[in-house]
């Protein structure tokens, strides 16, 4: 297989054979392909697309490039949760232990900032002593033990999806269906789970802005789920502005954990809920959103959830008592006329986030655990001039000013009243 020849059929619209396919990825994986080849490949696939498929060869590729996880012993059901992206989104910090305290296991792999978008990994691992980078063996006892795990795309899972992963995000190829296809579903596959459900954000803060974007992503998917015998729910949520109230580091896993512990966001804890009521129902364990809403509240209320948090993040290696920060630079951005908040430029705002340490521009950038932002006010409050609209927080003066300029004018205001909904389904 010429590489060059590969990219340059699909430049002109023709597919890629399993074969081929096969080569570049284990080819890319094996360093035999370096990054500029593989980011030509990339880029044509980002412009020219896939077939139904070459995707499922890709994401099938993608699951054996390493091993895959086994749970057939355990007699409950092994699902998981997964988001496409978005600013904010602390969903599955709350999820994972709020399940696995219901008696699910979750397998969970989670990815690190991608784009604009925070990464879960990155968040869970301003918490000191944090590890998700831990031998699979390890990983699969301690889902056994505690139900639910957070574990890092690493060398032993899905290493193709590791570094088209890293590569995607330098290279301007991240919101292309079938990368987004190849690189969720194989991890998610490759976790041995019967079913799944997944966040698929809408709007001004997803690689999905419109509707008709999202469900062609969302179908697509759902198919790929089904081909592989992962049963795939589908939640569309709204991403037109920061889920929360902080978005960052830190601050979001502090919000995570008042979600569990019951004074969590309205918002946040509506996604949470209607996400977790889909595996709840898809494993027998509630007959019905509104069942499964009451057990998850008893779970919350009389502290299982949060203790389950505790427990995994120490199975972890995690210390939650040494995870606080005071950042030392903050910076408020104020409404500059009266009037009701319209729309946010949420995209905007994850890459002021980016620049204030919350996410990466270049694969070895460091971030900041005690980054982030807090958001006084979302789209319908009404505001006045000079009222609050964030608060950004860092330990960097030049990178929050940097940030705060992304983040200055990302916020419309006029007369118009609004009204959002929080999901499109
Ligand atoms: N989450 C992933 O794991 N991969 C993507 O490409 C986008 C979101």
């Amino acid at each position: 297989m010429n590489p060059h020849d590969v990219i340059a059929a699909k430049n002109s619209g023709k597919s890629i054979s399993t074969t081929d396919l096969y080569s570049f990825i284990s080819g890319y994986v094996e360093d035999r392909i370096d990054d500029t080849t593989m980011s030509g490949l990339l880029k044509a696939i980002f412009d020219h697309g896939m077939t139904h498929d070459e995707i499922y060869t890709m994401v099938d590729i993608m699951i054996h490039s390493g091993k895959q996880m086994h749970f057939e012993h355990l007699n409950e059901y092994v699902c998981d949760k997964h988001s496409i992206g978005g600013v904010g989104d602390k969903t599955s910090l709350v999820i994972a232990p709020l399940l696995a305290s219901a008696g699910l296991y979750l397998p969970m792999i989670a990815g690190r900032s991608l784009g604009h978008t925070g990464g879960t990994l990155d968040k869970l691992e301003t918490i000191p002593g944090f590890r998700a980078d831990i031998p699979l063996d390890e990983f699969q006892k301690l889902v056994k033990n505690n139900h639910s795990g957070i574990l890092a795309q690493t060398s032993e899972i899905c290493p193709a999806d590791g570094k088209i992963y890293a590569l995607r995000d330098i290279t301007g190829t991240i919101a292309s269906v079938p990368l987004i296809v190849g690189s969720i579903m194989s991890k998610k596959i490759a976790e041995g789970i019967q079913g799944l459900v997944l966040d698929i954000k809408v709007g001004s803060g997803s690689f999905m802005p419109t509707l008709d974007e999202a469900t062609e992503l969302a179908e697509m998917l759902k198919e790929v789920g089904e081909h592989f015998g992962v049963r795939t729910d589908l939640v569309y949520s709204n991403m037109d502005q920061p889920l929360g109230r902080f978005s960052g580091m830190w601050c979001e896993v502090r919000e995570a954990i008042n979600c569990l512990s019951g004074e969590g966001p309205k918002d946040t804890m509506a996604v949470c809920f209607k996400l977790a009521s889909k595996l709840m129902i898809q494993s027998g364990k509630a007959k019905d959103e509104t069942e499964s809403d009451s057990i998850l509240n008893k779970l919350i209320e009389n502290g299982s959830a949060y203790e389950k948090f505790e427990v995994m993040t120490a199975a972890q290696g995690g210390d939650l008592n040494e995870a606080e920060y005071s950042p030392s630079y903050t910076l408020d951005i104020v409404a500059e006329t009266n009037g009701i908040i319209q729309s946010m430029n949420t995209t905007e705002i994850g890459w002021g986030l980016v620049e204030m340490g919350c996410g990466r521009k270049h694969k070895d950038d460091i971030l900041d655990s005690s980054a982030g932002l807090e958001c006084h006010h979302k789209i319908g409050d009404e505001v006045q001039a000079g009222e609050k609209l964030f608060t950004c927080f860092c330990n960097n003066k030049e990178r929050l000013k940097k940030g705060v300029e992304k983040i200055s004018n990302t916020v419309c205001i006029s007369s118009e009243k609004v009204e959002l909904s929080l999901f499109y389904n």
